[in-house]
């Protein structure tokens, strides 16, 4: 009976009751496309579909280690248009803010490298940056590390660091995670938290990339999962308990937002 399966209210419910009070969350580009920046995967507007230009095997190559190894061109022409600086939380970024501030933020992961996360002051030691961050570099070859202005400088200019270490030329690389390398560390031991999630929250990621797409996975049986994305993505919406919210992500948390009684919060603390 589709009218028996559970929506919003039912995930109201849980909060307000106290059943829901160790919120795991999983984002992706789909929260930040509010901001500005371009998913990867959505048609026309992802950044994959505009690649042609620039001739890859395939649009993932762009990313990946292999590739930049020899090829290091592509990534740096899109560079700029992927990390324009100056960007403004959404108000998605400040509903996990306000979750935490409200004692119910557990743990998010991002797959993002924009920083809005912390921008929106979600607390750091809450976060999982699964991708890395684009706040520093190395030369990808001898992994010596490469000053903030000439990189900033190279990034603005479309063109290739690289390395200064004498005889090394390997190009420089932002300590964002590519295609073929490991996430940080962390990762694994903070898998552990989404079986402790009394709720799971996946906003904004069309999951196709592993391992982080694993990650709802894992979540308890019983347990709702609810998601917040423009379509349907991974197995969201298979268990009986899983909510989907099909739509943009910050109508999705101002729904939520609403719903919760907590709509002049949000506003106040996306002001802020
Ligand atoms: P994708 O571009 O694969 O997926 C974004 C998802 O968000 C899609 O399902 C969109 O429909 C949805 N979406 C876009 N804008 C939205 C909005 N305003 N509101 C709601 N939904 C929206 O991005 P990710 O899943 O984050 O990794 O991609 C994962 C990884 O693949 C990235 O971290 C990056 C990429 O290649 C590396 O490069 C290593």
């Amino acid at each position: 009976d589709a009218s028996m399966k559970p929506d919003i209210q039912s995930i109201v419910d849980r909060i307000r009751t106290g059943k829901a009070t160790r919120i795991v969350v999983l984002t992706g580009a789909g929260i930040s496309t509010g901001a500005g920046i371009p998913d990867f995967r959505s048609p026309n507007t992802g950044l994959y579909d505009k690649l042609a230009p620039l001739r890859l095997p395939y649009p993932e190559a762009i990313f990946h280690i292999n590739y930049f190894s020899h090829t290091p061109e592509p990534f740096y022409a899109i560079a700029r248009a992927r990390h324009p600086g100056n960007l403004k939380p959404t108000i998605t970024h400040a509903f996990l803010a306000l979750l935490a501030k409200k004692n119910l933020l557990h743990f998010v992961f991002t797959q993002n490298i924009d920083g809005l996360e912390q921008d929106a002051g979600i607390p750091p030691e809450k976060v999982l940056w699964a991708h890395g961050n684009w706040k520093s570099q190395h030369c990808y070859k001898c992994k010596s590390s490469y000053p903030d202005d000439l990189m900033n400088k190279a990034i603005r200019a479309g063109e290739v660091p690289y390395c200064l270490e004498t005889g090394c030329g390997g190009a420089v690389k932002p300590d964002v995670v590519f295609f073929g390398q490991a996430l940080p560390v962390e990762f694994e031991e903070k898998e552990k938290e989404v079986l402790e999630a009394d709720l799971m929250l996946v906003m904004g990621t069309s999951l196709r990339v592993a391992p982080c797409s694993r990650l709802p996975g894992l979540v308890k049986e019983g347990i709702p999962r609810v998601l917040i994305n423009n379509e349907k993505s991974g197995d969201l919406g298979n268990r009986a308990e899983d909510v989907c919210i099909l739509g943009s992500c910050d109508d999705g948390v101002r729904r939520l937002a609403d719903a919760l009684g907590w709509g002049d919060d949000l506003n106040n603390l996306w002001k802020e």
